[in-house]
């Protein structure tokens, strides 16, 4: 029997150049666990800024180009080529970086929104489908072990059927007019034709609608929405509520802001079911607070012993050692290096239940965000979003990848 391939997966990244927001976190998230080894990329679109980045990645100069095109042709015909690429660059080009590794058999982690229109989002499905590529979206709140927890006792019934989810990302971030100061991550959020005019929706709402998701495993069968702008003169919508209907009738609502004032990341869920409830917040993510049908309260600790395995295999350093954001990215490139590690080898799927997120949940975020903006320009009408007409969610959602389940994701893999 040849011994098991230990050799790290190699990844690249368009995106993520000087004072760029999520590039970083990605880069740092994939070296915790040491899956995956950076070997290639376009650090930015000033090639200049771009060659200082990859030298201080030390990454080769032959593999720091100048063109995607150039990039997917070269390290697709590699021998030690690329396994995964990330594509951390504002929501206008994702499609046309995504599509073309996809389309050389690379896999693709894409950043949220996955693409401006639900046709494109399809498309990259398809294409990732059709090139046996993995497509993944970093929704990476998901990936808290608290989150895990969360979504474990959801399926496990602790709380009785569910009644109600209220779920906000509702940032403070943008409470001023930060796009007139010049503000990088302001500018482009601000502006309609790369962030689109639904912008909080697509930018925070897709998070905090995934979470819902997750956590529940319900789907939204209808939805009403309403968007404001609070800041004066902004192009883009910056604040959001949607009411909606889950599976079976379960009323949930969304609020979504980047001008909420005074908020600093701002992301809370609550689910209430018919024996208890329970609520995580991200700016606490060590806890999980879970509250009997008396109103007694149970505070679960990332870390503790007695947490249901889909969260306590996610603790790094152990009870009492506080994990975070980058931990939790890292959980989400740790469960996806699992995937494409079978791919590569040739070796069995590990049979796990609430994985990464695909992109089916992230063509899902942007139908979700379609179904927001048509609802409020027909003054909050009930809207009836893309993939609950479709009825069924694909297989490859992370939220269908239970072990019974996995046989699209296999097929995709093999
Ligand atoms: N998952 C999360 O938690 C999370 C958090 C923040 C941002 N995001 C998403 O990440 C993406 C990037 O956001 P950001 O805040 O980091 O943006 P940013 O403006 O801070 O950085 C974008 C980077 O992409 C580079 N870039 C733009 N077009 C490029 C191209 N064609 N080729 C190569 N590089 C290019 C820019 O030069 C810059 O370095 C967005 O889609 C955003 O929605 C996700």
């Amino acid at each position: 029997m040849s011994a098991p391939n230990t050799r790290q997966l190699v990844a690249g990244m368009v995106g993520g150049g000087p004072g760029a927001d999520i590039g970083k976190t990605h880069r740092y998230a994939m070296r915790l666990d040491g899956h995956y080894d950076l070997r290639a990329g376009i650090f930015g679109r000033d090639p200049g800024s771009s060659r200082e980045i990859a030298a201080g990645l030390g990454i080769p100069e032959d593999r720091n180009y100048a063109d995607i095109r150039d990039m997917a042709r070269a390290e697709a015909a590699r021998e030690d080529g690329l396994d995964l690429v990330v594509v951390a660059t504002p929501n206008d080009s994702h499609f046309t970086i995504a599509r073309t590794f996809l389309e050389k058999g690379i896999s693709v982690v894409c950043e949220k929104p996955l693409t401006q229109d639900s046709a494109t989002a399809a498309e990259l499905v398809r294409i990732a489908g059709e090139n046996n590529a993995i497509l993944a979206v970093p929704h990476c709140y998901s990936a808290y072990a608290m989150v895990r927890q969360a979504a474990r006792m959801v399926r496990n019934g602790e709380l009785g059927s569910i009644r109600f989810v209220d779920v906000e990302h509702a940032s403070g971030w943008a409470a001023t007019a930060l796009e007139e100061l010049d503000h990088k991550q302001a500018k482009w959020r601000t502006d309609p034709d790369v962030a689109g005019f639904p912008s909080v929706v697509g930018d925070l709402g897709t998070h905090a609608f995934h979470l819902l998701r997750y956590i529940t495993g319900l789907e939204a069968e209808r939805l009403s929405g309403r968007l404001q702008t609070f800041v004066p003169n902004r192009r883009v919508f910056d604040n959001a509520t949607v009411e909606l209907e889950l599976t079976g009738n379960v009323p949930a609502r969304v609020w979504a802001s980047m001008a909420a004032t005074g908020h600093n990341h701002g992301l809370r869920i609550r689910v209430y079911g018919e024996k208890g409830s329970l609520e995580w917040q991200h700016e606490d993510p060590h806890h999980l607070k879970v509250q009997d049908l008396a109103g007694a309260a149970t505070i679960l600790t990332h870390g503790l012993s007695t947490l249901h395995d889909d969260a306590s295999r996610l603790t790094r350093v152990g009870l009492g050692h506080p994990e975070g954001f980058l931990e939790a990215f890292a959980n989400f490139y740790s469960d996806l290096a699992e995937v494409l590690r079978a791919r590569r080898d040739s070796t069995p799927l590990p049979e796990r239940e609430l994985s990464f997120p695909t992109g089916i949940d992230g063509l899902i975020g942007v139908q979700f965000v379609e179904a927001v903006a048509a609802s409020h320009h027909d003054d909050s009408a009930w809207k009836v979003p893309a993939f609950a007409l479709e009825k069924s969610v694909p297989e490859q959602s992370a939220l269908k990848q239970s072990a019974p389940e996995q046989s699209a994701l296999k097929k995709a893999v093999a």
